[in-house]
């Protein structure tokens, strides 16, 4: 069975984000997003909020799983035996970082980076604009699906 891994901080996910994640889903037989667990950064929504959010808007695409971890993210492709990472690129901008994680994960474990070119109509989204946008009373439907954008409307109204 040929499966990938999404690794991502996914706070929260995007329609950008989906975009690579159904398109994999169509290249692979099972797509993994893996949730990074990552205790230095501060994050709008827990890893387990983000788990769901993904599990519910990737439910239809019938082949994708998510899960959390902790630690090198080819450290958790070892333990579940996938060898390849997917990664979109939204910009020039996005590529030189991306280039290093991907010779530096091939260097230290033989991990191999499929990047994909995302999706011009998403390609100026990231989950931090989002959370300004909505912030700040902007309108971001369709950027995001409505459940995220619902949760993330509750959570930053909360907060304020
Ligand atoms: O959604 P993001 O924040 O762009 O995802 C970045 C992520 C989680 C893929 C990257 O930071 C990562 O892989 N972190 C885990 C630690 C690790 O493996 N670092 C890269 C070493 S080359």
């Amino acid at each position: 069975m040929r499966r990938v891994v999404c690794p991502g901080s996914f706070d929260p996910v995007t329609n950008g984000h989906l975009d690579i994640i159904s398109r994999a889903s169509r290249l692979y037989d099972e797509v993994v997003v893996a949730v990074l667990i990552n205790k230095s950064k501060k994050s709008l929504f827990t890893v387990d909020e983000r788990v769901d959010m993904i599990a519910e808007v990737t439910r239809e695409y019938g082949n994708v799983k998510v899960d959390k971890f902790y630690g090198l993210t080819v450290d958790y492709c070892k333990q579940q035996d996938i060898p390849v990472i997917v990664r979109g690129l939204r910009a020039v901008s996005d590529y030189e970082y991306e280039l290093q994680m991907a010779q530096m994960n091939h260097r230290i474990a033989g991990v191999e980076t499929l990047f994909m070119a995302t999706n011009p109509l998403y390609a100026f989204l990231s989950s931090s604009l989002m959370k300004e946008v909505v912030k700040f009373g902007g309108d971001i439907s369709g950027l995001v699906p409505d459940s995220v954008h619902q949760r993330l409307i509750e959570r930053l109204q909360r907060e304020d």
